[in-house]
């Protein structure tokens, strides 16, 4: 088990890693060697918010594989990277795709299914991130607060349904296979775990 202070650096340098991918697209966009800028910053920030999905869900199962329970100190970081990610990803669709424009998003929101589920995927983060403090925890209480972030179990698979979908006009389904696996498989792991607990 690390000391406190190696806890606390390990999680400064995660903290500065997960900023790594916003930098690169922010120095590939100012140096013009992007062909489609904007195509990419949504595709990277929709590829990045299911990456931290992936690691989020992956700290419980890692943490009871290898008994390294200084992981879930990296837990809430990694949760609050998903909505990082997220929220820039759904800015980049507001921003470029819609200029703003609220009732035109609202409207394509309602009109493309893959969108209604990616913009349901992203409302359902948002009391996650929001309950993320000691103080929020406290105030909920543990369980309700649980039952709160259960709410991922919903998340996962929409993220990777509102993929699937992005990929169906391409008949490529490759990559939601691969994340939907990796999800499903960390969903039930913890599934499994807590039906054991109980
Ligand atoms: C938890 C929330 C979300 C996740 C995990 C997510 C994930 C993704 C992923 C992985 C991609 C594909 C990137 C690629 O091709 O490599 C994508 C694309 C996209 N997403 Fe999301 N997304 C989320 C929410 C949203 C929201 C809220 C919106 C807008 C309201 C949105 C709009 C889009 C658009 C417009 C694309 C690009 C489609 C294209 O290029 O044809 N997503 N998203």
């Amino acid at each position: 088990m690390p000391t406190t202070k190696q806890i606390s650096w390990i999680k400064g340098a995660v903290f500065v890693l997960a900023l790594a991918p916003l930098l690169r697209m922010v120095y590939l966009t100012l140096t013009g060697q992007l062909v489609d800028p904007l195509e990419f910053i949504t595709r990277s920030t929709g590829d990045w918010t299911l990456y931290f999905l992936c690691m989020v869900l992956a700290v419980t199962p890692l943490r009871r594989l290898s008994g390294a329970n200084w992981l879930i100190k990296l837990r809430r970081m990694l949760g609050l990277y998903v909505f990082f990610y997220g929220f820039l990803h759904f800015m980049t669709f507001l921003w470029f795709d819609h200029f703003f424009d609220l009732q035109e998003m609202w409207k394509d929101v309602l009109k493309r299914p893959f969108i209604t589920v990616g913009f349901t995927a992203f409302v359902l983060l948002i009391p996650l991130a929001l309950t993320s403090t000691n103080g929020m925890i406290k105030r909920l209480g543990g369980k309700r607060w649980q039952w709160l972030h259960r709410l991922v179990y919903v998340i996962a698979p929409l993220a990777i349904l509102h993929f699937w979908w992005m990929k169906a006009g391409k008949h490529n389904f490759t990559q939601p296979i691969i994340f939907g696996t990796i999800l499903g498989v960390l969903l039930l792991m913890r599934v499994w775990w807590a039906s054991r607990q109980r």
